[in-house]
């Protein structure tokens, strides 16, 4: 059996090899993170796919961002190391509930989050993710009905923070959904004075309880910039890895170490290796899903 570090050597000559560029998510394991090109949150890694000239993109992380990649880039070969990485929330709606949802409100503009699956997002005006959302949103006008599809937290989340109120589709993330106030409390008991960061597909008591609601590039910025050394992070905890090594001389704790996306710890170095290897999994999107939904993705990167 190779060591990880021989793995890695051997990821790495893969994709040099094949002209692969490696992304991966902020949850992703640690040594995942390592050996890739590049790590972020879903806008970085969406605008990453969209600069890129490599022949081949890896994407570690769920689905629906390797969907995003692939329609950026139609012409190139956009691979996961599992393809039954999926995410939970972004299954939570179709697009033909959202087409029943659209019949209903005929005069609304329809947002996803883009925790979407491409169907989705060809039904969509626009799509944002935690990144960009409160400055997309921001760009209606006020009386503008808005859909919001599928995290009721999110959206939630911005329409509080805009004054507005949008018809919010009832999806949620199981993972952001095991964090409760009651565990914040209780962390801010053991690391008095340290600011508490969560993700805005927490609840809203949860949120409320939290001292800054971000995106996981969101918290990776504030963590370089606060004067904090101790910061309490509520939210999937692969990001703990980023945070710990970018910042060695601050100290990170996890308002739970049951915050876990299962989906995102599916990308290992052996599937990373197999999925080189071999050329596998290739990501594909209907031409006609891929037109239209690239449609919201470009509006969404034009902001
Ligand atoms: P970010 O865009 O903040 O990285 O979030 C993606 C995600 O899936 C959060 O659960
Ligand atoms: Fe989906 Fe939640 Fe996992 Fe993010 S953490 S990929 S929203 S299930």
């Amino acid at each position: 059996m190779l060591s990880e570090e021989e793995l890695k050597q051997e990821i790495r000559e893969l994709a040099s090899r094949r002209g692969a560029v490696i992304l991966a998510h902020n949850y992703c394991r640690g040594e995942v993170q390592d050996v890739a090109d590049f790590t972020g949150d879903s806008l970085e890694l969406a605008r990453k796919a969209a600069e890129t000239d490599a022949d081949v993109i890896v994407f570690c992380g769920v689905y629906f961002m390797a969907e995003t990649a692939k329609i950026l880039n139609p012409s190139r070969t956009v691979l996961v190391p599992d393809p039954s990485a999926g995410c939970p929330m972004a299954d939570m709606v179709t697009a033909e509930q959202l087409r029943a949802l659209k019949a209903e409100h005929p005069n609304a503009k329809a947002v996803c989050y883009v925790n979407s699956t491409a169907e989705v997002k060809a039904e969509c005006d626009i799509c944002v993710t935690s990144g960009n959302a409160e400055r997309v949103m921001a760009t209606f006008p006020p009386e503008q009905e808005i859909i919001f599809v599928p995290d009721k937290h999110l959206g939630g989340h911005i329409a509080g923070l805009l004054g507005r109120t949008y018809t919010l589709w009832p999806g949620y993330c199981p993972t952001h959904a095991s964090l409760t106030a009651k565990a914040i409390a209780e962390a801010r008991a053991l690391h008095p004075g340290a600011p508490v960061l969560v993700h805005p597909e927490c609840a809203r008591d949860v949120r409320d309880a939290a001292d800054e609601r971000l995106s996981t590039g969101g918290m990776c910025k504030y963590a370089r910039e606060s004067a904090a050394k101790e910061i309490i992070v509520g939210t999937e905890t692969g990001i703990l890895h980023r945070l710990r090594k970018e910042n060695p001389e601050k100290q990170f704790f996890p308002v739970s170490e049951r915050t876990v996306c299962p989906n995102m710890k599916k990308n290992t170095l052996e599937n990373l290796r197999t999925s080189l290897g071999e050329m596998v999994t290739e990501v594909t999107v209907s031409e006609d899903v891929s037109v239209r939904a690239r449609r919201a993705i470009d509006a969404m990167l034009a902001i």
